[in-house]
């Protein structure tokens, strides 16, 4: 008995790898881990009252997600995002992962292709590879921006669908509206799905601006919008985001989460419900300290511009070091954890394969292991680069 050869072809995670490696060298802090420091508002943990209140809470409830979490998420994609549904629906799911399976699996067949932009989130990799599809990977330019010709040559008769991130997850990049707006109207103008993830929209510094191009006029029949609560209401266990889809697509979409989930958990949806009844402002609140925490890191990673480079990242809360020596990355990560007790994800994960890139995330961090860590981090890499 084996499992499938398609399977055998999906990549293994490496960040449970790192994690061993921070198990077994303790003390160590990780700068590895893609989360909030902040659990969810008391308002979404009140709303579990009411849904413990009704008995027929228990039963399966609509697959779309409960009529009550659909209204708030609805006016809050009207005012925040300028998404106003025409032409497209909501869809609440467990998390924005699963919003892009579903995507992945309504919209391909096997043996098409899906672009993603590099360095990808290797979630969307490996979701492609899973459906039997494959991922053809466009390099974004020196800053990890966009770069709209390249994804627009790299267009086939098998694409279905380009796959944006922003602000993005694993370089911090927040991509342009003029960007965004060109990508769209390549997919319209190609025939071709835009899905676009934004599971860190409230996460943006210095003023960067957040764009939804589920917001194009004219966009909602091949615009595909994920969103997430996991980021922005510390809800990462409670398993709630949602998709915009193009109406199209909620049969087939229906179908495969009827198939999967039946229906996101409801107690969770009541949870969601509550959560972002406390709205944009609980984030924004939390955000303070994390900005405080990426200036820190900013600071520290100034000190080391001989040894390190590092773009230009305003979102979500990473940082993509480009390292300046040809060092093998897992092998840096590995001497980081055990040498100096501090852990990152190296470009690998994230389909870099050229040079040496060291992923650093900061959004786990209260203010003084943050200024640890990144103390260790510049201490370890000194020490490793310069002998
Ligand atoms: C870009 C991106 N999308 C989606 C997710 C997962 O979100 P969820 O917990 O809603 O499935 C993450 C988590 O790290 C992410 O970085």
């Amino acid at each position: 008995m084996r499992e499938t050869l398609r399977m055998q072809s999906v990549q293994s995670p490496i960040i449970p790898v790192v994690g061993e490696l921070i198990r077994s060298n303790p003390g160590t802090i990780s700068l590895g881990q893609g989360v909030a420091y902040y659990g969810p508002p008391a308002r979404a943990i009140e709303y579990i009252e009411r849904f413990a209140a009704d008995p027929e809470n228990h039963k399966y409830k609509l697959v779309q997600g409960i009529p009550e979490l659909l209204e708030v998420i609805e006016q809050k994609l009207k005012t925040e995002n300028r998404i106003s549904l025409k032409g497209s629906r909501i869809v609440v799911t467990a998390g924005a992962n699963m919003g892009f399976v579903n995507a992945v699996l309504a919209i391909t067949d096997p043996g098409d292709e899906i672009i993603l932009n590099l360095p990808y989130y290797f979630n969307h990799e490996m979701a492609v590879v899973i459906a039997d599809c494959k991922a053809v990977c466009v390099p974004s330019d020196d800053d990890y921006q966009l770069q709209p010709e390249r994804i627009a040559a790299a267009i086939t008769g098998r694409t279905r669908a380009v796959v944006t991130i922003s602000p993005n997850n694993p370089t911090g990049a927040v991509y342009s509206k003029s960007d965004l707006r060109k990508v769209n109207e390549i997919c319209r103008s190609s025939g071709i799905y835009h899905i676009n993830d934004e599971a860190y929209e409230y996460f943006t510094y210095d003023g960067a601006r957040h764009f939804s191009p589920g917001s194009i006029e004219g966009g909602a029949e091949h615009t595909i919008s994920l969103f997430s609560l996991s980021k922005a209401y510390g809800f990462a266990s409670w398993r709630i985001g949602w998709m915009v889809i193009p109406e199209h697509l909620f049969e087939p979409i229906r179908k495969i989460q009827d198939t999967i989930l039946i229906c996101p958990p409801v107690v969770s949806q009541w949870a969601a419900v509550g959560a972002m009844q406390a709205g944009r402002d609980y984030c924004s609140d939390k955000l303070k300290m994390t900005a405080e925490v990426r200036q820190l890191v900013l600071k520290e990673l100034e000190t080391i511009r001989d040894l390190v480079t590092v773009p230009r990242a305003d979102g979500a809360f990473y940082f993509m070091l480009r390292v300046h020596a040809d060092t093998e990355p897992m092998e840096l990560v590995k001497q980081l954890i055990e040498q100096h007790k501090v852990a990152v994800i190296p470009g690998m994960t994230f389909g870099i394969e050229d040079g040496c890139c060291l992923r650093v995330a900061y959004g786990a961090l209260q203010k003084s292991t943050a200024t640890e860590g990144i103390g260790r981090l510049v201490k370890g890499l000194k020490q490793i680069l310069r002998n």
